[in-house]
């Protein structure tokens, strides 16, 4: 029994000792950043999965590498597989394109350690933090209540991890989900009218007016503009709202699994 509890003692303190946090030796723009998300997401999140933890091993979504440390190891690992693994060479992968994957895991890595250091949440706050402070719905509605111009967050708990969701309230403009995306138009007369788009066939095209939330039609005839807009209309909240009540608005929004409206 003691023999076993030193033992593992030891373990772990040569764990410790070995896992010497990597420091970031670039810094990456959030193009780069953007451009090899998507590129994990083609090449390497079917065996890694979102987070990077999915392979037993290989824990590659906190900066830590077992097999790697430098940006350029991590190209070259990339580019050439593990020897006697599953992972093959991936030489279809040029060499810019591995780096902007690198800049990705770093970008990770580094979310992953900002949302650990978030203090303890409590989804009562959050709700209070939700409806108040943070004007959230102005935007989202949850069951009944609220706008929306935003997507429904009533089952937002169910759909994303707690590192989406921060990433959500810090870079709205990171990741937009396909479904959320808003359309601008601008009509013949030159009206302008953004909104979520609702439905479109080859004729018509019908959208959530973003202001007024009034649905609306458009004959695609009448149309001198239909075109998705890249920014997100969320503010960040990064300097809105203290690490506490960010770490509340999550612990809320986690907890909520209910019906959509
Ligand atoms: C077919 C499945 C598969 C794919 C696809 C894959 N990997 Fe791997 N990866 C593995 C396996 C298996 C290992 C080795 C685990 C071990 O050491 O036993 C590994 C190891 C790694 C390591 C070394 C981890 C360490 O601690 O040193 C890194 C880094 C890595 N993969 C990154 C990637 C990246 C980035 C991509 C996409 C470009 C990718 N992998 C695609 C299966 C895969
Ligand atoms: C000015 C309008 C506006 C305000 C205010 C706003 N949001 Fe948003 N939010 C949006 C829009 C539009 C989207 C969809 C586009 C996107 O993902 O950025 C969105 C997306 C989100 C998402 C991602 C949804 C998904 O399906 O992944 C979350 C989570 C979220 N908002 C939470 C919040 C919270 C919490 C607040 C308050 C602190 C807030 N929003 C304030 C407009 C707003």
């Amino acid at each position: 029994m003691w023999a076993i509890a030193i033992r593992s003692c030891l373990f772990i303190s040569m764990l410790a000792a070995g896992a010497v946090p990597v420091i970031a030796q670039h810094e990456y723009t959030s193009s780069e950043i953007e451009a090899g998300r998507q590129q994990y997401a083609a090449n390497c999140t079917r065996c890694h999965g979102p987070d990077g933890d999915n392979v037993a091993n290989a824990d590659i979504g906190h900066g830590k590498f077992r097999r790697a440390s430098t940006d350029e190891e991590l190209v070259q690992l990339i580019r050439n597989g593990v020897p006697n693994t599953a992972m093959a060479g991936m030489n279809n992968i040029s060499e810019p394109n591995a780096k902007t994957i690198v800049a990705y895991l770093r970008s990770m890595a580094a979310t992953a350690a900002a949302v650990a250091a978030l203090p303890t949440g409590d989804a009562a706050r959050g709700k209070a933090v939700f409806e108040s402070k943070g004007g959230c719905t102005n935007c989202h509605r949850i069951g009944d209540v609220g706008s929306r111009a935003g997507p429904d967050l009533s089952q937002i708990g169910a759909q994303r991890r707690s590192v989406e969701l921060h990433r959500s309230l810090i870079e709205p403009d990171a990741e937009i989900v396909p479904a959320n995306r808003l359309i601008k138009i601008v009509t013949r007369d030159g009206a302008t009218i953004t909104g979520r788009l609702l439905n479109q066939d080859s004729f018509t095209v019908q959208l959530l007016d973003a202001k007024d939330e009034k649905l609306k039609s458009f004959s695609k005839s009448n149309l001198r503009e239909f075109a998705f807009v890249d920014k997100s209309t969320m503010p960040s909240y990064k300097d809105k709202l203290s690490t506490q009540e960010l770490s509340d608005l999550i612990s809320y929004l986690s907890s909520l699994k209910g019906q959509a409206q």
